[in-house]
């Protein structure tokens, strides 16, 4: 089969701020040999590409000159199964949530505290996914690429991805240079629960679940996602907006002067991560708007479409929010994000 090229294609529908711009040419890719047509495309071949999953990391600010290349290969099974691990293999199309869902519904535990996360498989590394105390890269096993330039498939391991917080060598070297097609996963046995995060043993604990099965504690990041994230099919936004700042202890003990009640967390290397919705709640930002577009009313790190707003709105606001931030606390947020 040959490849379709759509032309002048609105994207409203296919990002979840929900701004509406449009694709000079978009292609949607079905497998890892439909990226290589691409690859040998007489006229896509060798023309700027931009990846697409899901939308829901993405602020588009204006129309999209590369070719969007729309990730759409499907695809779900359990390579291994043994005493010590499960390994599953996912599509890079698939939607996450349902991946969740799938492997709980398998019995493989291992990926609920990162439930209702939204956006593709594929897209799951590029940022590295994390929620509740989990990240992606702790049940990484691989990642299989296209390269856009070869057209060779190569797997890269969890460890060439340099996972990083909200980070990967996908959002810097590679970036728009290779497409992944597929993801592996290793869920560890025996299952333990992850529920370190407030908010997680907070709501076991009002449940009275002291030894809660992996169904409950998803059920758990499920109720506190839906409690204060907004639902992208409902308001347009990409969950965080901004990366909560990691400071050295210096710094942190400055602000921590200053500021006595900001929340922030040590983490294993000596240095602490403060929580950007404190910051920005504390600066007035909770539930306000700045014309089309708003800062969410129950997570202030959530930059909300409150109806027609475009990428320049959204940018704006982020922008004010960034100055308020930096004039209080003396730090410039790093939005979340890509921005195109
Ligand atoms: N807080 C406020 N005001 C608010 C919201 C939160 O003061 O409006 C305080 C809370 O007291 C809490 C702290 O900030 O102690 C942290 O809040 P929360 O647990 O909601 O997490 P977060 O740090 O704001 C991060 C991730 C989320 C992820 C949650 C849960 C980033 C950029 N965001 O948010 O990920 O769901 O932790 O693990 O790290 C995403 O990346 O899109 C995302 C939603």
């Amino acid at each position: 089969m040959s490849l379709q090229i759509e032309t002048d294609v609105p994207l409203r529908a296919l990002n979840t701020f929900g701004v509406d711009v449009m694709a000079r040419r978009l292609v949607r890719v079905r497998s890892a040999r439909d990226v290589r047509l691409v690859v040998d495309h007489p006229e896509l071949g060798r023309a700027p590409k931009f990846i697409l999953g899901g939308g829901s990391n993405l602020l588009l600010t204006r129309d999209v000159d590369p070719v969007v290349v729309k990730v759409e290969i499907s695809g779900l099974r359990v390579l291994e199964d043994d005493a010590r691990s499960t390994l599953i293999e996912v599509g890079a199309g698939e939607p996450w949530h349902g991946v969740v869902e799938w492997a709980l519904d398998q019995g493989h535990a291992g990926l609920e505290n990162l439930a209702r996360i939204p956006g593709t498989a594929g897209a799951a590394p590029v940022q590295n996914i994390g929620a509740y105390g989990l990240e992606l890269s702790d049940r990484l096993e691989s990642v299989d690429v296209v390269d856009f330039v070869t057209g060779r498939s190569a797997t890269l391991p969890a460890a060439h991805c340099r996972l990083g917080y909200r980070d990967s060598v996908f959002k810097r070297e590679l970036a728009g240079k290779s497409v992944i097609t597929s993801i592996r996963l290793r869920l560890p046995k025996p299952w333990t629960p992850v529920t370190g995060y407030a908010d997680v043993e907070r709501w076991l604990q009002r449940q009275n679940l002291t030894d809660p099965s992996p169904r409950e504690v998803f059920d758990a990041v499920c109720a506190i996602r839906r409690s204060k994230l907004p639902d992208p099919a409902t308001v347009g936004n990409v969950g965080s907006f901004f990366k909560n700042p990691v400071v050295n202890r210096t710094i942190r003990n400055e602000i921590l002067e200053e500021h006595p009640d900001i929340v922030s967390y040590p983490l294993e290397d000596g240095t602490y991560k403060l929580a950007a919705a404190w910051m920005i709640a504390a600066c007035g930002w909770k539930g306000q708007s700045l014309g089309r577009a708003g800062v969410h009313e129950q997570q202030a790190l959530v930059l909300v479409n409150r109806g027609g707003a475009n990428g320049a709105d959204i940018l704006n606001l982020a922008q004010a929010v960034q100055d308020s931030v930096e004039q209080k606390f003396g730090l410039r947020l790093e939005p979340e994000p890509v921005i195109v």
